[in-house]
């Protein structure tokens, strides 16, 4: 009954570590995934996710029970307050309902699925580009999936006029994803001023702010500066959605461990949503696992692991941006040509290089690196060793 299976391609992002897997040579490079490594190239266990882990494991009292299908009630109230600063009126006014999620895919298909259930309207604008998974998260929820202009090509900067017109045109109350920061595949944000203007421009046409807050410390290192965007539509009393991921900030990844929050009016209009995200969830998966949401409660409690937790995020963030400077400098050394600052002024994880998709091909062929074909490498996965192969690769392809 299943012969006639047509097989699927590869996913775009997890299938580059798919074929990098396959490949034997010893100078081998992944830069697709957005995943951390050390100087050494490794992956990292922050200290004190290894520390609290130790704590759950000799706490004879623990047991694997189920949670609630909300998850871990500490983990929701402290992932509440990271993301909207622990004088949030809106959670002081219990206006917030949160829910723990499979890490931030996870958090954007139930909020999804809740909102194509009981909102009013369908349409939601994604940025252009935006990552992979966005348009198959909400199509697939049931929402009509729409393009608001982003990335400007020729700037390798942000197009904000094109935004501005864009959402100025969109129909109203349509739900507009945004990337609360580091946007993910361009590394280019909007400032202060253009998301105060983004602000005003969504409340005034009654658009929902859906925020997708994978990279809170990423980008500049931190936690505070990184939830501006999100914070500036939540002191405004109006309504957004915000979905979390600790994969990338604890390091996380393989755990799943996320949450969606929901700003609503009120009290009772938030616990009202929450009995209906229960609704979304537990047909989907009944409730969320246990251990990554206990390691994140641990240390966001505890006000030393907390601080140890910032400085270890500090060092990630700016090993990053060590590469960026590397990289830059590499490139200057070669004379390649063409401008690469943008490589400098991007900020979070990854660099939109403008590298096309046949030098990608090039890149991976005769250097055995790996990004997505879209030019997109993850800086995270660069150290002073390898940035010379890549700047000789990128070299290469842009000179050939
Ligand atoms: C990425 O964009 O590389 C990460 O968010 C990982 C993923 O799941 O795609």
């Amino acid at each position: 009954v299943f012969a006639n299976i047509v097989r699927a391609p590869e996913d775009p992002i997890l299938g580059v570590t798919v074929a990098y897997n396959k490949d034997s040579s010893p100078h081998k490079l992944n830069l697709g995934v957005g995943a951390y490594r050390t100087e050494e190239g490794k992956p990292l266990v922050l200290n004190v996710v290894r520390r609290a882990e130790q704590m759950l494991v000799n706490d004879s009292s623990r047991v694997k029970e189920y949670l609630p299908i909300v998850g871990l009630a500490d983990f929701n109230k402290l992932s509440a307050k990271l993301i909207f600063g622990a004088d949030s009126p809106a959670i002081q006014e219990n206006r917030v309902t949160t829910v723990q999620c499979l890490s931030g895919t996870g958090s954007l298909r139930v909020g999804a699925e809740f909102l194509a259930r009981h909102y009013h309207q369908l349409v939601i604008y994604i940025p252009n580009p935006t990552w992979g998974n966005h348009t198959k998260i909400f199509g697939l929820a049931g929402l009509s999936v729409k393009a608001y202009r982003y990335y400007d090509p020729a700037t390798r900067g942000l197009d904000f006029q094109g935004l501005l017109e864009d959402l100025g045109a969109a129909p109203s109350g349509s739900i507009v994803l945004l990337h609360a920061c580091a946007h993910n595949p361009t590394g280019v944000d909007p400032t202060i001023e253009q998301w105060e203007q983004i602000r005003q421009l969504m409340r005034s046409k009654g658009l929902l702010p859906f925020f997708d807050s994978a990279y809170q410390g990423f980008a500049s290192g931190s936690l505070d500066a990184d939830a501006g965007s999100v914070r500036m539509f939540v002191a405004d009393g109006g309504e957004c959605l915000a979905a979390q991921s600790y994969a990338k900030n604890m390091g996380l990844y393989g755990e799943r461990v996320g949450a969606l929050s929901m700003v609503c009016k009120t009290a009772d209009v938030a616990s009202r949503v929450e009995s209906q995200l229960k609704l979304v969830i537990r047909p989907m998966y009944s409730n969320p696992p246990i251990h990554g949401a206990s390691i994140v409660a641990t240390i966001l409690k505890d006000r030393d692991m907390y601080n140890e937790w910032t400085v270890e995020l500090k060092a990630m963030a700016d090993r990053i941006i060590s590469m960026r400077q590397k990289l830059f400098d590499a490139l200057s050394a070669r004379g390649t040509p063409g401008d690469w600052s943008h490589i400098i002024k991007q900020i979070g994880m990854f660099t939109f290089t403008g590298l096309n998709t046949e030098q990608v091909a090039f890149m991976t062929k005769e250097y055995h690196i790996y990004m997505t074909s879209d030019g997109r490498i993850s800086m995270a996965g660069l150290s002073s060793r390898t940035v010379p192969l890549l700047a000789d690769a990128i070299h290469a392809a842009v000179t050939r």
